[in-house]
């Protein structure tokens, strides 16, 4: 799967709240993008600058390799020209997160030429995104319950280090590189919309309204769209619709065709509204059901039982006799397309 191809649901890219700030950044990007015609760029004393691998909402991610000990790394890259700087951000909450399984090591940060923002962590693998469309776009009972025991993990970590995270979509979680020790591990990226929901003193942040929207409208909770202050509920409820996307193939409120942003953002809110969970999880095994009342009847405070659920999806699965073997829908089928060649080459440019 090319890259380029990231993004092929335009309601997806569309659905990125943070769009206007980050159209901005791209065509800063693309405007004082002297990265392709310089021969070299290195950034920090050792990360060669390669061709670019992702295009995200407010930059783009290259490959890069060090030249050290020959490693490729990936390099999230930031105009400083551009307002809103959230790299640096980024990187003081991936030292927060510190090193843990399922989340890139980072390297480097510093600046390029002047120029740009640049972050430097370890090069991983294709997006659960990429993934899905690999799969067909549907994943199996089997895969969407691994990939919601290991979330749950990673996100209970993310919370004990006071940060909620607020960009829950199929594209911020990729998995190890195919064929590497890693391959089987899913990982936590892009911490751009994260946010600490504990301060100095260990106080939870106050519950607020009015807030302007942070996330991805297709996931986001609806206390999100009603403009409420996030908190871990908000994390834990857009990974449900997410889970329930991935059983499904698609969620109701998909695939409105309206120009205008606003608009297309109240009916996803009321399309959500309306849909009751029965509806939304019709079908699938009650547990999601499950998932969904819990997580949405959390007070605003609240800490999740993540141990409850995890136990509840792990009991499902060993009553549906699935093997804890860590093989996914993708095992064994990442080889055979486009994107193992392309994401094995490392380039220049
Ligand atoms: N460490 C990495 N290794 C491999 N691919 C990555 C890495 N970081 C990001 N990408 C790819 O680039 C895309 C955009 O990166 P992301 O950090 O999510 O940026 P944005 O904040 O702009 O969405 C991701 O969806 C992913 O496909
Ligand atoms: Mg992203």
């Amino acid at each position: 799967m090319a890259r380029s191809n990231t993004n092929n649901n335009v309601n997806n890219t569309m659905d990125n709240v943070r769009g206007s700030v980050m159209s901005e950044n791209r065509r800063i990007l693309m405007q004082s993008s002297n990265l392709s015609s310089t021969n070299l760029v290195i950034v920090g004393t050792n990360f060669k600058v390669g061709r670019k691998i992702g295009r995200g909402n407010f930059g783009e991610v290259r490959m890069g390799k060090n030249i050290a000990n020959d490693e490729l790394v990936a390099i999230k890259l930031e105009p400083m020209k551009s307002k809103h700087h959230q790299l640096q951000l980024e990187q003081k909450f991936y030292r927060m997160i510190g090193v843990c399984d399922g989340f890139p090591k980072v390297f480097y940060y510093g600046q390029i030429e002047q120029k740009y923002n640049a972050l430097v962590m370890e090069y991983l693998g294709p997006s659960l995104e990429e993934l899905f469309n690999i799969c067909g776009r549907t994943f199996s009972l089997k895969t969407v319950l691994l990939i919601a025991i290991s979330l749950l993990t990673r996100f209970e970590h993310i919370y004990e280090r006071n940060i909620i995270y607020r960009d829950v979509k199929p594209e911020n979680f990729v998995i190890g590189p195919p064929s590497s020790r890693k391959e089987k591990t899913i990982f936590v990226i892009d911490f751009g919309l994260a946010k600490e929901y504990v301060d100095e003193s260990g106080e939870h942040i106050p519950y607020r309204e009015h807030k302007s929207l942070t996330g991805t409208a297709r996931y986001m909770s609806v206390n999100t769209h009603l403009g409420r202050e996030q908190s871990r509920r908000d994390d834990l409820e857009a990974l449900g619709h997410m889970f329930v996307y991935f059983l499904r193939g698609s969620l109701p409120w998909q695939g409105i065709r309206v120009d205008n942003a606003k608009e297309r953002y109240r009916q996803i809110k009321e399309i959500k509204r309306s849909t009751a969970i029965e509806v939304l999880c019709d079908g699938q095994p009650e547990e999601i059901a499950t998932y969904m009342k819990y997580v949405k009847k959390l007070d605003f405070y609240e800490k999740p039982d993540y141990e409850w659920l995890r136990k509840m999806f792990r009991d499902l699965f060993d009553r549906r006799g699935f093997v804890d073997d860590s093989v996914f829908d993708w095992t064994g089928r990442l080889h055979h397309t486009s994107f193992a060649t392309s994401r094995n080459s490392y380039q220049q440019q």
